[in-house]
């Protein structure tokens, strides 16, 4: 991008480009971005902005692309091209991943479960699979041997898994004295896991190794579009419910006295949705002032029925072989009940920011 005019005083550069836009630089602000003061490969800085003296613009000159700056007092030089800072005029948008896609029922016709063994051997396949967990929220993955810990490889296609008190992967099969709803042949509520651990678990895997009972069926939800909903139809409910904090907790006696506190829906600073938390089993005794506590009980019925409503949800049979993978921190997830029959599924959690980042990376590969 060529440049038509440049002007400077001690604390801002005004740089005028030739398609008549003005970037105006802050002389910190450039100070801190000099090239030069970061890793060629690795990008990352190599000083503190502390470690340098406040500085202020000295001399500019500029020759084809390149602008050359001295700062005072040190008489330090810098080179910038003026594509970059063309890039990086007004409010540019560092790098993110793209928006959510909201869904509902109408998901059921789109379920694809992908082939764990091509995704093994297609970085395309793979790339593919994995966005779709990015901006949906799950993926569905079929072909997965059902020898036991084989869940644990499948996080190695994009990451590492995580360890709680749980260990690396937990059980879900009916018990003779079960411990929670997981272990036992009645429905699950939809709900999100582990609201009790800071920082949530990012991604739940659910592995089927037997499903010879009469039900069982796995239900998922999209909390982000049911909290978009909730938004819109009672923008006060929204408020409490992104806002009031709410205590989770986990007992085990003598291993583990898990706790963590947070609205049950977590928004960024430009309010878009981030998180939800939704475990009626962990949530604690609600201590909302007499002002509050009517409402917010209107608020969190609302969003109850939302998430529960057959028009949100997807609804499938999982087969062994098959495996569900789903962001915990966005899509809610339930069972129905069963009678008769074995079920046995093996699940684990992993974090989201390897996927991400494997996705860059494939995508740099392209
Ligand atoms: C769980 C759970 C669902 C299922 O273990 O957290 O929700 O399909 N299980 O049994
Ligand atoms: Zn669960």
């Amino acid at each position: 991008m060529d440049v038509t005019s440049i002007t400077h005083d001690s604390q801002w550069l005004h740089v005028t480009f030739t398609d008549g836009e003005v970037g105006k630089f802050y002389v910190q602000w450039l100070r801190d971005n000099v090239p030069s003061g970061r890793h060629l490969e690795r990008g990352q800085r190599t000083f503190d902005i502390n470690s340098l003296p406040e500085h202020k613009l000295s001399e500019i000159s500029h020759v084809a692309d390149q602008i050359t700056i001295t700062f005072d007092p040190d008489k330090h030089i810098d080179t910038f091209n003026t594509a970059w800072l063309y890039s990086h005029k007004d409010s540019f948008a560092p790098q993110s991943n793209p928006k959510p896609i909201l869904w509902n029922c109408n998901e059921q016709s789109h379920l694809v479960f992908a082939n764990y063994q091509t995704l093994k051997n297609s970085k395309k396949d793979l790339h593919t699979w994995l966005c779709h967990i990015r901006d949906y929220g799950y993926g569905l993955l079929e072909n997965v041997p059902t020898e036991p810990e084989t869940v644990l490889r499948v996080v190695e296609l994009f990451g590492y898994v995580r360890n709680t008190n749980y260990g690396k992967l937990f059980e879900v099969r009916a018990e003779s004295d079960p411990a929670n709803l997981a272990f036992t042949k009645l429905g699950i509520g939809m709900h999100t896991d582990n609201p009790y651990r800071d920082p949530v678990p990012g991604l739940q895997l659910l592995h089927c190794l037997v499903n010879e009972s009469d039900g069982g069926d796995n239900q998922l939800v999209d909390g982000f579009a049911v909290a978009e909903k909730i938004r819109q139809k009672n923008p006060k409910a929204f408020s409490l419910l992104a806002t009031q904090p709410v205590q989770f907790r986990y007992l085990d006696k003598d291993s583990a006295d898990l706790e963590a506190t947070s609205p049950l829906i977590e928004t960024n600073s430009d309010g878009e949705v981030t998180a939800l938390r939704y475990n009626s089993r962990s949530a604690q005794t609600f201590t909302f002032s007499h002002e509050i506590m009517a409402d917010y009980y209107d608020a969190y019925r609302l969003l109850g029925e939302l998430l529960h409503e057959p028009e949100a949800r997807i609804e499938f049979r999982l087969t062994p072989g098959q495996l569900m993978i789903f962001d915990n921190q966005r899509v809610l997830h339930g069972r129905s009940s069963y009678e008769e029959g074995t079920r046995h599924l093996q699940g684990c959690y992993a974090d989201k920011d390897s996927l991400h980042s494997l996705i860059r990376v494939l995508e740099a590969q392209q």
